[in-house]
């Protein structure tokens, strides 16, 4: 199909900078829920498309896509059925080349998502293994096994779901497949040549048609410990990201990453791999970007840190610390579509987790996300955004149970599986269908009041969120020094308050329920509440991130 499409894009040459993305700040699209052109209620990359400018004025760097290809949507497009084709929900091959094209002429780059670990059930290679039964060939390129147990009737090892229940289903025919997510998203065996190569020419399918990234899907969990051991316990999901599971984080997935490094080296320009990679330690995590393999790795050591000042440091210290022997820059993350948004996150007790269903106090909730997000853009390195994120938007916790469509809400018997609540299409404007979404209805039901969250409500009000954000990324624009490197200078402040200098630049956070005074270090560039300089002494309101220039 590419043959009908002209020649890519050129990527944006901002600078003469290569490694535009070291500092770079990363928007991620949702496409159900971004902008929705053809009024069926679903965002589609033609919506996407109409608000490309409104990003560009926002002064993001690059916009990253969730998946938006052919799929069944068992899991909102995780579950691939073909990866070279656009799902007709979200448009055509011609959209996504029209996108790109777009995005480049306005100085954006493009990343897509990559889901490497698990295809559809109905992707082609599945549907066949599944036809042809025992002893297909195909059947090696999934994991299909015997069950145990007098008439195989038990699943052959007792890993776990994510999505709760056992990671194994069993087929008419009697064998089991393995699938660490949903039953419709059978994992892929990547000790087989076939699924090596595959995704080589899959990268290589949208690398030509000019896209600048990936960010790879469940990148820790491709390679599963030889032999597929049992663990030996129940309820395996609370020990995910602190044990070391036989299926995620194996060694082994480091040779893929360094085998498709080489494919990006094909091409010209600066394109990236940015791996989604949950494991045990930052430590751990650098060890995808070393020098030969991915870019970037998602910090999600950071985005579960409380709004605690001794916690954010010791987080912002070990990411730094753990990035800089392999020279990749860190990355900063508060908000993406698998969590509950940080506004609502923060506007709760800590230590409830990442998936909330109770409001909490929302104003505290907005203040403590500005003021956190002000934080996270004085650090060294890459930051990643959220769609909506810049409104302030909060979850929304009450959705009905019949609306949900998370899967694992569903296996999980709604115990647990809330990501619906940050999926919600945000509002463009106050009033109208879908609050400026599209002309028709929203895929899931967007609350009451939405519109007074809508970009047009908050343009032009120096106290919205959205002109923070934008405020706050055009200093980091022209301060290129800020999302530079990977050095910070701690200084002194009293508990509660974190404080650090950058050059010609200081950053000042109260992360505590008071005002504290503070010698004022220099004069405000920016602040994420209302402050008042007094003399040569600041009040740093509760809760309150001040950018100071020195
Ligand atoms: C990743 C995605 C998540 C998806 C899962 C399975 O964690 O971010 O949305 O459900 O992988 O593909």
């Amino acid at each position: 199909m590419t043959q009908h499409l002209a020649a890519p894009a050129a990527a944006p040459t901002s600078g003469t900078r290569t490694d535009w993305w070291r500092g770079a700040v990363i928007y991620q699209v949702y496409p159900r829920s971004f902008a929705d052109a053809d009024g069926d209620g679903m965002g589609d990359l033609a919506g996407v498309r109409t608000r490309l400018p409104y990003l560009k004025d926002l002064g993001v760097d690059a916009v990253w896509l969730s998946p938006f290809y052919a799929s069944p949507q068992a899991d909102a497009g995780y579950d691939v059925a073909d990866y070279r084709a656009v799902d007709p929900m979200f448009g055509t091959l011609h959209d996504a080349d029209a996108l790109i094209r777009d995005a480049h002429g306005l100085g954006l780059r493009v990343i897509v998502d990559l889901v490497p670990n698990h295809s559809s059930d109905r992707h082609d290679w599945f549907r066949r293994a599944l036809r042809e039964g025992p002893g297909s060939p195909l059947r090696d390129r999934y994991h299909f096994r015997p069950g145990k147990g007098e008439h195989g009737e038990l699943p052959p090892n007792d890993w776990e779901s994510i999505f709760g229940g056992p990671a194994w289903t069993r087929v008419e025919d009697g064998e089991w497949y393995l699938h660490l997510f949903a039953p419709e998203q059978p994992d892929f065996n990547w000790d087989h040549p076939a699924v090596h190569d595959e995704f080589r020419s899959i990268l290589r399918f949208w690398l030509d048609l000019g896209v600048d990234g990936f960010r790879v899907d469940v990148a820790h969990g491709l390679v599963k410990a030889p032999g597929l051991p049992d663990i030996g316990h129940h309820d395996q999901l609370k020990l995910l990201g602190s044990d070391t599971m036989p299926f995620f984080d194996q060694d082994g997935v480091h040779e893929v990453y360094r085998s498709w490094r080489q494919v990006l080296a094909e091409y010209a320009g600066d394109r990236i791999l940015v791996a989604e990679a949950w494991t045990p330690t930052v430590e751990r995590t650098a060890l995808y970007v070393r020098p030969d393999e991915m870019h970037q790795a998602f910090n999600f050591q950071y985005l579960g840190t409380h709004w605690d000042a001794a916690e954010l440091r010791k987080v912002i210290d070990t990411s730094l610390a753990a990035m800089r022997p392999v020279g990749a820059p860190a990355t900063w993350v508060l908000s993406n579509h698998d969590v509950t948004r940080h506004a609502t996150r923060f506007a709760n007790p800590a230590g409830l987790g990442t998936q909330l269903r109770t409001p909490g106090d929302r104003a505290l909730g907005l203040r403590r996300a500005r003021a956190a997000t002000l934080l996270m853009l004085a650090l060294p390195g890459s930051a990643y955004l959220y769609q909506g994120e810049e409104l302030g938007l909060p979850d929304v916790t009450d959705l009905p149970d019949e609306v949900r469509q998370d899967p694992s809400f569903h296996r999980a018997q709604g115990q647990d599986g809330f990501r619906d609540g940050c999926r919600v299409p945000i509002p463009w404007t106050k009033d109208g269908s879908s609050y400026g979404f599209g002309a028709g209805g929203s895929w899931l039901p967007q609350p009451e009041g939405w519109g007074e969250l809508s970009v047009q409500a908050q343009t032009g009000d120096p106290g919205s969120t959205l002109e923070l954000y934008r405020e706050a990324l055009r200093v980091r624009r022209a301060r290129p020094g800020l999302g530079a490197g990977s050095a910070l200078t701690w200084l002194d402040a009293p508990e509660g308050v974190l404080a650090f200098g950058r050059e010609g630049f200081v950053c000042t956070a109260n992360t505590t329920a008071d005002p504290v005074r503070v010698p004022a270090p220099g004069t405000v560039l920016l602040a994420s509440g209302p402050v008042e300089v007094t003399g040569p002494e600041v009040e740093l309101p509760a809760d309150t991130t001040v950018w100071w220039a020195v």
